[in-house]
């Protein structure tokens, strides 16, 4: 009995982003999306049984986080001492004094909350980690599998519930909460690979969690979203089931130029582009002239991800870094599912 256990999750990219939750307390989304999960980046959490303690304690790299941080964690960690039978299961009920609090020790390999989606892998290693804790304290309990583990990295982001695995992963759209969960789809070991153009690893002003929600209250283009995104998914699967890189990122840019127009029309509106994102785009259009099989997608910030061929990615990256000199580039290649770091790994 060690009472702790340690998990490194990856961050995902949305090629078919999630925009907006229809129950904002189970975090269930407005539509179905589909993500690439990186293998460079990444967040090491460990968890451990605290006993007698009266919260649960969260520290992001090395810095003890704030109520609303804590909170998020709390919600998660609430759903496995609720799952494991400790406490009350009521909603909304109190847990006893005596149910089990935990501290959380994490570190973002990834900027944190700068669009680089720090929240996926974030609460992907979190879920991952408890379950390992829970499972070890509380034997009898059922046993969770990773599509049910889906379900509970959910409900600390929702973008968390696609790096409960590797490849390429949808998170559907479900009937409720039980089965709104992640499915892989593909494992991507082919010639596909991403280049992160990261203009800003500043934190964002408005959190996707706020950006969507205003966006699907007051959107005029909202209503077309859940459909127009139905039509982008379908193309990608085709086009991954084809290993058709071309294919796979024309969809993607569609669907990216299509989120981001909710936001243009929101009330009021807003974006997460800047000029400098739109420099980057130019320059993929004109690689892509060129002959390079590159495509653009980005996220709640101006940050620019690149899908483009494993094999062309040294090319690719070589180009970026003259073009924006001054500019972080990440390379990732396909990830893994989260997996257990063992105490020695942690340690390091
Ligand atoms: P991002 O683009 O990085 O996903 P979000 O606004 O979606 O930005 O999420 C950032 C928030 O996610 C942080 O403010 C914090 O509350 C939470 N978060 C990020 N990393 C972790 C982590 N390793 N452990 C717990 N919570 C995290
Ligand atoms: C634009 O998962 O960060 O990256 O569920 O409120 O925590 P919450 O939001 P989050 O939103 C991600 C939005 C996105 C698109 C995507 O990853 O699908
Ligand atoms: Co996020």
């Amino acid at each position: 009995m060690t009472g702790m256990a340690a998990a490194r999750a990856h961050t995902n990219i949305a090629l078919i982003k999630y925009w907006g939750k229809r129950d904002d307390v189970l975090y269930l989304p407005t539509s179905t999306s589909l993500s690439f999960t990186l293998s460079s980046l990444y967040t090491d959490t460990c968890v451990r049984f605290v006993d007698g303690a009266a919260e649960d304690v969260l520290v992001l790299d090395g810095e003890v986080q704030d109520a609303a941080s804590t909170a998020k964690v709390t919600r998660v960690v609430d759903l496995f001492r609720t799952r494991y039978g400790v406490g009350d299961s009521a909603a909304g009920a109190a847990f006893g004094a005596d149910a089990p609090r935990v501290r959380v020790e994490s570190h973002n390999h990834v900027p944190t909350a700068a669009g680089l989606a720090s929240s996926s892998s974030g609460f992907a290693a979190l879920a991952f980690a408890l379950r390992a804790l829970f499972e070890e304290r509380y034997p009898d309990a059922p046993r969770m599998s990773d599509t049910e583990l889906s379900t509970f990295a959910r409900r600390g982001s929702g973008s968390a519930t696609r790096s409960i695995f590797g490849g390429f992963v949808e998170w559907v759209y479900g009937t409720g909460s039980d089965d709104s969960v992640a499915v892989p789809v593909d494992d991507a070991q082919w010639d596909v690979a991403m280049v992160l153009v990261a203009l800003s690893t500043q934190k964002k002003k408005i959190s996707s969690t706020y950006g969507m929600k205003h966006t699907a209250e007051t959107s005029a283009f909202y209503p077309l979203w859940r459909e127009v995104s139905e039509k982008d998914l379908d193309e990608v699967r085709a086009g991954i089931r084809e290993r058709d890189i071309d294919r796979v990122g024309a969809a993607m840019e569609a669907n990216c130029m299509k989120f981001h127009a909710t936001m243009f029309a929101a009330n009021p509106p807003f974006t997460y582009l800047t000029s400098r994102s739109l420099e980057v785009i130019e320059y993929i259009q004109e690689l892509r002239a060129q002959g390079l099989s590159v495509y653009y997608t980005m996220d709640a910030g101006p940050n620019v991800k690149v899908l483009c061929r494993r094999s062309e990615q040294p090319r690719v990256h070589e180009l970026l870094a003259q073009r924006f000199p001054n500019v972080t580039l990440f390379d990732a290649g396909a990830g893994s599912g989260p997996r257990i770091l063992s105490e020695q790994e942690w340690e390091e």
